[in-house]
C-alpha cells in the first residue's frame, strides 16, 4: 500500500503548491513581524531560595504581563537541560516512523492521546502544517505504574520503553514546575499562595510532541494557527529554529527561542479562575521554509471532574462573575467539537 503523506517526516516536500485546505485567509497572514517579545523574563531561583522580596517583585512582573497579554518566560527553571534534549531526541524517533505505524496511534476525533497529521481546531477550518503526538500526564497516579511508559509501549510499540521513560520524566520535571508557578501566580493575584497548588496537584495535564516540516510556501501557512489554549497553563519548550509569536500591544511579536527558557502561557481555564482579570494568551507558530521545527508542549489542566471558577476573595464586592462554573472535562469536549482528525484523505494529495 502506498501511505504517501505529505506529513510523513520521512518525504520531502516536492511541490511548491500546497493543496488549499493549508492556505490561510490574507486576514491571518500579515503582519508578520519581526519585532521581539522577551520580556518579562522570571529567574525562578528565587523560590528555592525564599526570597521573599525578590518573589515579590517577580510576582509583580507576572501580574503585569498576564494582565496584558498572559505570556512570560521563566529561566533558572529546574528542569535538567539533558532531559530536555532527551525529549527532542524523542521527538525524532517517533516522527521518523513510518507513516502507517504513526497512524496506528492516531489520535480520533474527541480524543486526546496520539499521533494526529494536519487538523482542524475550534478557531479554524484551514489545517496547520505539522504533525502531533499527545498524551495524558494524571498527576496523582502513583509511580510505580508507570502510565508514559505503557501507554507508548501499547501504542507504538515495546521498542519505545526509553521514550516512554523520558517523557514520565519530563512530564514529572513539568508537574513540580507548574506547581511552583501557579504558587508565583497565587501571590501575583494576591491570594493564598498555595491555592492554586492544591487546586492542580491532582490534575490531568497533557503532553503534546510538535513536529513541523519544513514548508516551501511556509508565507501561506502556519504550523499551528492563532489561538489561545483551553487548558489553565502552558509550560512550552521550542527549539532553536524559532516561530512562536505572541500578541501583544496589539501586534504579533517573535518570541526569539532561548534554549535555557520555558514559555508559560496562560490558558483559558486560568483566564476563568481569574475572572478573566489575566489574559488568555493569543498565539501562533510559523513554520520554517527550509528547517524542520519542533516544540515540546506542556498543557496544566485541573482534575477533569473538579469545578472552575474564581476564588471568592479574589473578587471585589459587586464583581460580576465573567464566566459561569464549569469542569475541564466540560470545556475540553466543547473544544473538541471542530475537531477533524485529516491524514487519511491528505495522503492524496502528494
Ligand atoms: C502551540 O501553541 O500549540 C504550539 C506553539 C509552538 O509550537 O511553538
Ligand atoms: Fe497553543
Amino acid at each position: 500500500e502506498n501511505m504517501l503523506s505529505i506529513f510523513d517526516s520521512n518525504m520531502i516536500q516536492k511541490q511548491v503548491n500546497i493543496p488549499k485546505e493549508f492556505i490561510w485567509p490574507s486576514i491571518d497572514l500579515v503582519n508578520t513581524t519581526q519585532e521581539e517579545l522577551k520580556e518579562p523574563l522570571i529567574d525562578l531561583s528565587i523560590m528555592k531560595a525564599g526570597d521573599e522580596k525578590a518573589i515579590a517583585s517577580a510576582a509583580e512582573l507576572v501580574r503585569k504581563a498576564c494582565l496584558n497579554h498572559g505570556f512570560f518566560q521563566v529561566i533558572n527553571h529546574g528542569v535538567e537541560q539533558d532531559l530536555i534534549n532527551d525529549a527532542y531526541c524523542e521527538v525524532d524517533s517517533i516522527f521518523k516512523q513510518p507513516i502507517s505505524k504513526k497512524l496506528s496511534a492516531k489520535r480520533v476525533a474527541g480524543g486526546i492521546s496520539g499521533y494526529s497529521g494536519a487538523h482542524a481546531d475550534r478557531y479554524s477550518s484551514k489545517l496547520p502544517w505539522k504533525e502531533t503526538f499527545s498524551f495524558v500526564y494524571n498527576h496523582h497516579q502513583n509511580s510505580s505504574n508507570p502510565q508514559i511508559v505503557n501507554y507508548f509501549k501499547s501504542v507504538l510499540g515495546e521498542e519505545f520503553q526509553n521514550t516512554g521513560l523520558v517523557y514520565e520524566k519530563y512530564c514529572e520535571a513539568m508537574n513540580e514546575l507548574a506547581l511552583v508557578i501557579m504558587e508565583l501566580l497565587a501571590i501575583s493575584l494576591g491570594i493564598d499562595r498555595l491555592h492554586y497548588r492544591r487546586f492542580f496537584q491532582d490534575g490531568d495535564s497533557i503532553m503534546r510532541c510538535n513536529y513541523y516540516p519544513p514548508c516551501k510556501s511556509s508565507g501561506l501557512t502556519f504550523g499551528t494557527g492563532p489561538h489561545s489554549d483551553p487548558t489553565s497553563l502552558t509550560i512550552l519548550h521550542q527549539d532553536q529554529v524559532g516561530g512562536l509569536q505572541v500578541f501583544a500591544n496589539h501586534k504579533w511579536l517573535s518570541v526569539r527561542p532561548r534554549s535555557d527558557a520555558l514559555v508559560i502561557n496562560i490558558g483559558d481555564t486560568f483566564m476563568a479562575l481569574s475572572n478573566g482579570r489575566y489574559k488568555s494568551c493569543l498565539h501562533r507558530a510559523l513554520v520554517n521554509k527550509y528547517r524542520v521545527r519542533k516544540s515540546l508542549v506542556f498543557f496544566v489542566c485541573p482534575r477533569e471532574d473538579k469545578v472552575v471558577k474564581p476564588l471568592e476573595s479574589l473578587l471585589s464586592k459587586n464583581e460580576a462573575r465573567k464566566y459561569p462554573d464549569f469542569t475541564w472535562a466540560s470545556l475540553f469536549e466543547f473544544t473538541q467539537k471542530h475537531y477533524r482528525a485529516d491524514v487519511a484523505t491528505l495522503q492524496s494529495f502528494f
